[in-house]
């Protein structure tokens, strides 16, 4: 790397590895042009760099691994939730800007001893448990930390150092959670949904109000934790969404209107709001869902413009087993079940084109769901049977002249 340019590993991978927990993206700090040095670290691995020139950071993306360099600087902060003035500077004040002691601590990549620069007894917090933040206004600087601190707190097992605790809740008190844009909240409550278990973090949010800053709905975390004692259940198809799976537990219980709210107060990007409205509007859906009676084809009509992380979340978290099982059974099996014929093979029974073909697949597909057709492909002779039928009652019949003219028209 560039002489003239001391580089540091900084940040999350040094406490991660000094706890030795399993480092995941690599942060650097460059006393000097991090953008350029990012350009030469890409063309030597052959990865991507991403610039912000404007922050002065690069990320190189390099097989697989994300690696992030700021230009060391000084931050000041002219409000709270404002984004910081940034000025180019050494080592000392970029570790002064950070927002606890334990992710304040860096390793010079030159020289011969990996020592350990520590100005603000990150490694004493380390090995006492302590989340504690590097001054009285941290919080008031960036009310985001209010959810980074819980987030590590909860994700580490430590303890959120008592006067630290004292201004957390103080800025809380104030309003500054409500000062944050839609954006940088949205992106921290991600952050937690993201956590290996999110559960443990929400309920701090919880005591601590801060969650109730978010949105005052947000109150029952029944749903929530029942999620995270059956999340290994959770089928392969959906584990890459296990976070939105989360989400859609954390919002069920919301009525529409609070939903809405939610979703503005967040700026919830279109694949969230699909996920909360889904979630709510299916639990409206409960008893239904609980009547022992219910056939799998009105199970699968019922679900199938549901959002499938929605179902997955009430199948693991309802406390009816008869939801749960149908859900599963739902998610595992009955959404794949076929009708045996597609289109082209009713065209060719003489189907006339339009809305009728869609209506007869869906019919089809209800004879198999509910047993009364074999789960076979082909135009067999029942399959055969119940297309003529159906087609002799929709030309018969008195929806059958409507119909027909929509076939007409399609
Ligand atoms: N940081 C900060 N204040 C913030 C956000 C970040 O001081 N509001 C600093 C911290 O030093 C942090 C580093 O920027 O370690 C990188 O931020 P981020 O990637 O969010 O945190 P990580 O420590 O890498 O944590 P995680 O393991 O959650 O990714």
């Amino acid at each position: 790397m560039d002489q003239h340019s001391p580089v540091y590993l900084v940040g999350g991978p040094v406490r991660d590895a000094l706890l030795g927990r399993p480092v995941k993206d690599l942060d650097f700090s460059v006393e000097g042009d991090a953008p350029a040095l990012a350009q030469r670290v890409a063309a030597e691995l052959a990865g991507k760099t991403i610039v912000h020139p404007r922050f002065g950071t690069a990320t190189v993306i390099a097989g697989g691994t994300r690696i992030d360099l700021v230009t060391a600087r000084r931050e000041t902060y002219t409000h709270p939730g404002a984004l910081p003035q940034v000025t180019p500077s050494g080592i000392r004040d970029d570790l002064a800007r950070r927002d606890f002691s334990i992710n304040a601590m860096a390793i010079p990549l030159a020289g011969d001893a990996a020592e350990v620069l520590d100005h603000w007894r990150g490694l004493e917090d380390l090995r006492l448990g302590v989340v504690r933040t590097l001054h009285d206004c941290s919080f008031i600087d960036d009310p985001t930390r209010v959810f980074r601190a819980i987030r590590y707190e909860q994700r580490l097992d430590f303890r959120i150092d008592q006067q630290t605790l004292a201004h957390l809740k103080n800025s809380v008190d104030q309003g500054l959670v409500a000062v944050l844009s839609p954006d940088r909240l949205r992106h921290e409550i991600q952050r937690i949904l993201e956590e290996e278990n999110p559960a443990p973090a929400f309920a701090r949010c919880l005591d601590l109000e801060v969650l109730q800053a978010v949105h005052p709905a947000l109150n029952d975390l029944g749903k929530l934790q029942r999620l995270a004692a059956g999340i290994g259940d959770i089928g392969a198809e959906i584990e890459a969404e296990i976070p939105m799976v989360y989400l859609a537990a954390l919002v069920s219980d919301l009525s529409e209107q609070e939903g809405e709210d939610l979703i503005g107060r967040l700026n919830m990007p279109e694949g969230w709001r699909r996920i909360v409205r889904d979630s709510i509007r299916l639990q409206g859906m409960a008893a239904e869902l609980n009547d022992e009676s219910i056939s799998p084809s009105r199970l699968v009509r019922l679900l199938e413009d549901v959002s499938v992380v929605a179902v997955a979340a009430m199948g693991l978290t309802s406390e009816d087993a008869w939801v749960n099982q149908g859900l599963h059974r739902f998610l595992t099996e009955l959404r794949h079940v076929k009708p045996g014929l597609d289109g082209r093979d009713l065209l060719q029974l003489g189907v006339p084109p339009g809305p009728l073909v869609g209506r007869i697949l869906g019919r089809l597909r209800d004879e198999v769901l509910d047993g009364r057709l074999d789960g076979g492909a082909g135009a067999d002779a029942g399959r055969r049977r119940l297309v003529q039928e159906l087609m002799a009652d929709t030309i018969v019949g008195p929806v059958g002249a409507e119909a027909i003219g929509d076939a007409g028209h399609g």
